[in-house]
């Protein structure tokens, strides 16, 4: 873990041998609804990824099935030529169809033609941080990711990817991946409401792996609580930056991205993660999950 450089809250993480704000950027909600299409206002998605970078977050999260390659135009749109220092993660594993489904592409040669389609979309020599999303859309699955794993480890023995990580994962996948090639973080869904991964948390913060929970807000349905309500009213401030600050106080390994298409969501957010809870506070908010 790095010391804090940075004024947002929750400092800096280290990615491998990149550092990081712990208070990143998730893309995916740029696109068009149902993450298909290009979105209604694309001056405003602009406008937010260089709010972004002007804050000095480090951190984004995207992958080419966002739009499907919508959010990666955009972030290249937006800030190419990158400033130094920016990590841009993406994951494969999964493309999109007609209907907005989300298939599985995890054979070698997906895993290939989508290393060398984000670094086209994203105008990039090698990728920072390459998740393989693993599961479906339904959720997580036990199922082997030896062979798409190797062939990602492969790609990083060329040099076209720094870093690897896993999204979507059981424990038992992350330890496979692991057999083959070191991760530096696991990407799952995790918030205030959803705790399946209290335990793997604990477990990746002991061996300095980054924990990066997708729908740190809720996602598609909005954290709702009146507990985290009641908390936030208390100190005076928005619920979802209480749940964010939350996040930050849970483990110094979660990194967040949380995700906006507004720029005043992207402040408030901010203003709201760097709370400091009480142990009262905490100990109350820690009942939603439970
Ligand atoms: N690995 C995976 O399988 C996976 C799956 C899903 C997502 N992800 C990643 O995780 C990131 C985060 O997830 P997410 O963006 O889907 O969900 P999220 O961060 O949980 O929530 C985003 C939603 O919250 C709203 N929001 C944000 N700030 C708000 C505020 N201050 N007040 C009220 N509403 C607010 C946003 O609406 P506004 O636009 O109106 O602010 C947006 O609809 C994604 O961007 C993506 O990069 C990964």
């Amino acid at each position: 873990m790095g010391t804090s450089t940075t004024t947002l809250p929750g400092g800096t993480w280290t990615l491998g041998d990149l550092a990081v704000t712990r208070f990143g950027y998730g893309a995916m909600q740029l696109a068009g609804p149902g993450v298909m299409g290009p979105p209604a206002d694309r001056d405003g998605a602009l406008a937010v990824l260089r709010e972004v970078a002007d804050l000095g977050i480090t951190h984004i999260d995207t992958a080419d099935a966002y739009g499907p390659v919508i959010t990666n135009e955009l972030i290249r749109a937006a800030l190419h030529p990158y400033p130094q220092g920016l990590v841009i993660a993406t994951k494969v594993g999964a493309v999109r169809d007609a209907q907005g489904g989300w298939p599985v592409a995890r054979r070698p040669e997906d895993v290939r033609k989508a290393v060398h389609d984000n670094l086209d979309h994203l105008g990039l020599d090698v990728l920072d941080l390459v998740n393989l999303r693993v599961g479906d859309v339904a959720g997580r699955r036990e199922e082997p990711i030896a062979e798409a794993f190797e062939t990602l480890a492969e790609l990083q023995q060329h040099g076209l990817i720094r870093h690897l990580g896993m999204s979507n994962a059981t424990p038992a996948q992350i330890a496979e991946a692991q057999s083959i090639a070191p991760i530096v973080c696991v990407q799952n869904h995790y918030n205030l409401a959803h705790r399946e991964d209290d335990e793997l948390i604990d477990r990746l913060a002991e061996q300095g792996i980054a924990y990066v929970p997708y729908f740190p807000l809720g996602g598609f349905t909005p954290l709702q609580s009146a507990t985290l309500e009641a908390v936030a009213a208390r100190l005076g401030a928005a619920p979802m930056g209480v749940a964010l600050a939350w996040l930050l106080q849970r483990s110094p390994n979660i990194l967040l991205i949380p995700g906006t298409s507004s720029v005043a969501h992207l402040r408030e957010n901010i203003a709201g993660a760097g709370l400091t809870l009480s142990p009262d506070d905490l100990a109350e908010l820690d009942t939603i999950g439970r």
